[in-house]
């Protein structure tokens, strides 16, 4: 019998440990042979990464405007699902991806106050089927956040203009992080990413089994 793919999301803050995260459930794939793929968004395939780039890292005299934000963001993650998660889920490999539609809702929606509605059926319009059959929400006080990233050598403690944003919108982000695991406890699942990286290891591959 063929087995079954599997499509697991990380959310949560920058700083949280979604990476961190993601390389330790790789190695756990890959030591059960199992085909692991792991991606991100916006990004993940050529296309997506031009959308990224363009949403994440534009300087320069115009501004990205929310609307616009929202959109390209719906535009990589379209690309993303079509070339690359769902064929890859179709033939029985396991997709990790750092970040998702969550994402979109907790920091369009909830922090920079688009029309939730509208995000709602455009999360869907660009996701079509494919609904992660288990995502890990890496909570963090946006503080703590902070002092990691600062840290950070991946980035040089550089900031993206989302990251740039104010302690207060990411407080928001937060809360509505929590607010869609609350809605949707079957498939978001909250983990305290201030534990260190081995437990919170632990404590994903106990949930992701639940799922195979
Ligand atoms: N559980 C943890 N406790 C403390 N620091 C961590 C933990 N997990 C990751 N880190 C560190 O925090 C920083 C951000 O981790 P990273 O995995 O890049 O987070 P994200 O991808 O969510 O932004 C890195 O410097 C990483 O080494
Ligand atoms: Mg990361």
């Amino acid at each position: 019998m063929a087995v079954k793919g599997l499509f697991i999301t990380f959310e949560g803050p920058e700083g949280a440990g979604k990476t961190t995260q993601l390389k330790m459930l790789r190695e756990y794939f890959a030591g059960l042979a199992r085909e692991c793929i792991v991606t991100r968004e916006p990004g993940g395939t050529p296309i997506a990464e031009q959308l990224r780039q363009l949403v994440k890292h534009h300087s320069g005299d115009e501004p990205v405007f929310a609307e616009t934000e929202l959109l390209l963001f719906a535009a990589s993650r379209a690309q993303h699902v079509r070339f690359l998660i769902e064929p890859a889920v179709a033939r029985g490999a396991v997709v990790l991806c750092d970040r998702f539609a969550d994402s979109t809702t907790a920091y369009q929606g909830y922090a920079r106050k688009l029309d939730m509605d509208f995000i709602r059926s455009l999360n869907r319009y660009a996701v079509g089927n494919c609904i992660p059959d288990m995502t890990i929400l890496l909570d963090l006080p946006p503080e703590e956040g902070f002092k990691r990233t600062a840290k950070r050598a991946e980035t040089a403690g550089q900031h993206d203009r989302i990251e740039a944003e104010a302690l207060t919108f990411h407080h928001r982000v937060r809360q509505g992080f929590l607010e869609i695991a609350r809605s949707e406890p079957q498939r978001v699942k909250v983990v305290s990413a201030l534990a260190a990286a081995a437990d919170i290891h632990h404590q994903i591959v106990e949930l992701v089994k639940q799922c195979f």
